[in-house]
């Protein structure tokens, strides 16, 4: 049987997946196209997705659904029980310590070990450098609020990340939407144009593996970013949160790492690595600290204490990189079962990333279809998937959605994709 099985793999009819067995190929797989480069409007605008986020937000979720809405990692690829040991070991061998206020910068031990792990990212940090937050959503706000102040406008990747929109809109600033490339980033030539006609106050940007995108900027045009606002003394805010999980080859440098200017606030988190639940995240605020470590007493006044000690442990001797490559290669297989799922069950004409990094595609159904109505169908059905409207400050990209691919797979994963092809192509006939 063996030897059958060797021969249909040679002939590429199976696929051996580790741990797991055989599995017949899909018969014959070219990946559609990539969507465009986007093209959102030329001026900055209010944010107002508030209500659509929340009632994503409600039901992403639940534990009855095939989460492909979150773009959060199943706890089976997490270091689940072995951070659950730490922290309750800490909290038995400290019981003091993990009891009491750990007031910012947070935990110092933490602190050193996110400095050492950022030396890979091509940071010179410093335990000093580093103001630990209740998650990368903490981060990032504290950050907005010590560069700029309500009306003020933020320049920001279309589509991004929808935690960044509403932080706009709970700040009363305004978004400035840049046409964003689905492989190489924010687009350079359009930034130019946006810096030279608009009152920008700062720049919120993920270079490395952009929610919803994927996409990686190249360190020249990080380098170039850098020098286009240091002209301007623009202040960009680095969301870096999935920086530790390329599909393919070394962890990218930061953009702080070229930042000669200190106008780079870097931000990043634990969330989408090791726990969500913990929410621990942090900045390296550069010349903003005193105003971040400010604003961050005056509103949650400190980070738990036993989650930030649990991870500081667990990156000193826990096998942080191990981990990580192991991760890695489950989302990049993901990635790829889903890409072809796409192909086979989506309608023709539909086009698809081809992430560097992270766990999330983005997919562009034919022109007309309609997500939100997809999301509520789907739903009903018990599966969750994000849709296009809430990655964009002006309810753009009505026909995509995004599908997070960092799960554990199964067959209720394939048979969830084989539904919505089946709800999209429906919803295009009806
Ligand atoms: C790009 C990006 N930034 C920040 C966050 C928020 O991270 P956290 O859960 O650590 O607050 C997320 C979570 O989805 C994200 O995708």
């Amino acid at each position: 049987v063996l030897q059958a099985y060797r021969l249909l793999e040679d002939r590429g009819k199976i696929e051996a997946r580790p741990q797991s067995g055989y599995y017949v190929r899909t018969r014959f797989w070219k990946p559609p196209a990539e969507p465009d480069i986007s093209r959102p409007a030329t001026t900055s605008t209010k944010v107002n997705i508030g209500d659509m986020v929340l009632r994503f937000t409600q039901q992403v979720m639940r534990p009855d659904v095939v989460p492909l809405g979150a773009a959060v990692p199943g706890p089976e690829l997490l270091p689940t029980i072995a951070l659950n040991r730490l922290a309750a070991s800490i909290a038995r061998r400290a019981p003091r310590a993990s009891i009491g206020y750990d007031l910012p910068p947070g935990n110092e031990r933490l602190r050193t070990q996110v400095a050492k792990h950022m030396f890979n990212a091509g940071c010179e940090l410093g335990p000093d450098d580093i103001v630990t937050t209740c998650g990368g959503q903490e981060a990032l706000g504290l950050c907005l609020r010590a560069v700029a102040k309500p009306g003020d406008t933020i320049a920001i990747e279309s589509p991004t990340f929808f935690g960044t929109l509403q932080l706009i809109e709970l700040l009363g600033m305004k978004a400035l939407e840049i046409p964003t490339h689905p492989r190489n980033g924010v687009c350079l030539d359009a930034m130019r144009r946006a810096v030279d006609r608009n009152a920008m106050k700062a720049c919120l940007f993920i270079p490395n593996y952009q929610n919803p995108l994927g996409c990686r900027t190249s360190d020249d045009c990080k380098k170039a970013l850098l020098k286009m606002l240091a002209e301007r003394q623009i202040p960009l805010i680095e969301d870096d949160i999935y920086g530790d999980l390329p599909l393919d080859g070394p962890r990218p440098k930061v953009c702080k790492a070229f930042d000669k200017h200190d106008l780079v606030l870097l931000c990043s988190s634990f969330s989408k690595t090791l726990a969500p639940g913990f929410r621990v995240g942090w900045c390296a605020p550069g010349k903003f600290r005193d105003d971040v470590i400010k604003l961050k007493l005056y509103s949650t006044l400190a980070t738990a204490t036993v989650p930030q000690m649990a991870i500081a442990e667990y990156l000193a001797t826990g096998g942080y990189e191990h981990h990580l490559r192991k991760v890695r290669k489950a989302y990049g297989e993901n990635i790829e079962r889903m890409s072809r799922l796409v192909t086979e069950h989506f309608p023709a004409g539909t086009k698809l990333t081809r992430p560097a990094g992270g766990f999330v595609l983005w997919v562009e159904l034919p022109a007309g279809a309609d997500s939100m109505r997809l999301y509520d169908r789907a739903l009903k059905l018990g599966i969750s998937i994000a849709p296009g409207p809430i990655f964009s400050a002006k309810s753009k990209y009505a026909n995509f959605v995004r599908l997070n691919c960092g799960l554990e797979w199964n067959d209720r994963v394939e048979r969830a994709m084989e539904t919505l092809g089946r709800l999209i192509e429906e919803g295009a006939s009806a």
